[in-house]
């Protein structure tokens, strides 16, 4: 996608081969910094701070960490204790695991000498494999969305309800919600977003709202107790959105009030997808409420508020009476049976193992 007319991803290689460049989207809407990543620690900071964030992306930060980490001990020893502490960093979005763990596979095995040269074009790889997934999620959404406009007699407008950021800032491009998005807004198909706010970090209001104005995609900011509201009235023709770990039965993990979201969809029959590329399908789980790790994250994200003041400045506010205590579930899970598509690179797969083997046959 762009920013300012220029080609841009959320994360990239220095021209030294060596720095990998993140854009800091803790800084987004209210400014754009780009901050340079040299060691292990700053890979770790960028995922656990949030700099980065959205599951492709902490997988593709992951894997340029362990080649920074690589850079400074290659041992086998070195990328243990790397694999320790990139896995330590969040532990909900199942492609930080995936990541490390292709590393595992494909770097180990070389000799010491040839691992930092071999993690970095592998590393590079996962990002270009990523966006490829991207965009064919967007060309098997974008069918879906067309199918809406013509069942519409092609008239008015497609109203998209989306939470959190599953856009290209949470991936390395296309996003996996947004890209049936993006590709439909380019056909000419008048679409318009219903952007949840996404409390407690905002990464409705302050990213995705980003990311669908640079691209001119019109949009409405809601607060997350609205699409319930508007779903009953006829205002949302769909649900797109992305995901930090499927099960192999098709349970969806995302950011919390996903599931409520889906439970209102489905209570007003609107169509619920998940667009999603395959390092984020757990095949090692079932059952999706008891078996994924959900994050809970310090309870200051709850209490406080951060943004801009009319002079430009940012500013944080407490807005909780001081003793308030709050709890800070980042994630929850849909089951599959409120779930009606899994939008993949391979095709949209019904949500159950056997939706999911038929596409990816080398799982059954
Ligand atoms: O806590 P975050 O911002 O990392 O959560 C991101 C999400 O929940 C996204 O919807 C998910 O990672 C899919 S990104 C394509």
């Amino acid at each position: 996608m762009k920013v300012n007319g220029t080609p841009t991803r959320p994360i990239w290689l220095d021209d030294d081969g060596f720095g990998v460049n993140i854009i800091d989207q803790t800084k987004l809407p209210h400014a754009y910094e780009v901050v340079r990543m040299e060691t292990l620690a700053d890979a770790c900071h960028a995922i656990f701070d949030m700099l980065v964030r959205g599951a492709p992306l902490i997988g593709a930060t992951a894997a340029y960490g362990m080649a920074l980490a690589l850079h400074a001990d290659a041992t086998d020893a070195g990328f243990e204790q790397a694999y320790k502490e990139l896995y330590a960093t969040r532990p909900t979005a199942v492609n930080l695991r995936w990541a490390l763990d292709e590393m595992r596979k494909q770097i180990l095995p070389l000799p010491v000498a040839e691992r930092v040269k071999a993690a970095y074009a592998l590393s590079a790889q996962i990002c270009d494999d990523d966006v490829a997934q991207n965009s064919a999620i967007g060309d098997h959404g974008l069918k879906i969305i067309e199918e809406i406009w013509e069942k519409k007699g092609k008239t008015g407008v497609i109203n998209i309800l989306t939470h959190c950021n599953a856009g290209w800032l949470a991936t390395v491009d296309w996003g996996t919600a947004t890209a049936p998005i993006y590709k439909a807004f380019d056909a000419g198909i008048p679409v318009h977003v219903w952007v949840d706010e996404t409390r407690p970090r905002n990464q409705g209001a302050s990213l995705t709202a980003w990311e669908l104005g640079n691209h001119g995609v019109p949009h409405t900011l809601i607060v997350d107790n609205a699409g319930g509201h508007l779903m009953q009235h006829g205002e949302v023709d769909l649900c797109i959105v992305g995901t930090d770990r499927t099960t192999a039965s098709g349970d969806v993990c995302n950011k919390i009030g996903t599931y409520l979201k889906a439970l209102a969809a489905h209570d007003n029959g609107v169509p619920f997808y998940v667009g999603l590329p395959s390092p984020t399908i757990d095949w090692t789980v079932d059952d999706g409420v008891k078996e994924i790790p959900i994050e809970q994250r310090d309870a200051t994200e709850v209490t406080e508020m951060t943004g801009r003041l009319k002079d430009g400045s940012t500013a944080t506010v407490t807005i909780t009476p001081q003793s308030c205590k709050a709890a800070n579930y980042a994630f929850d899970v849909t089951p599959a049976k409120y779930v009606t598509g899994l939008i993949t690179e391979r095709g949209v797969a019904h949500p159950s193992k056997d939706g999911l083997v038929q596409l990816f046959p080398e799982f059954a």
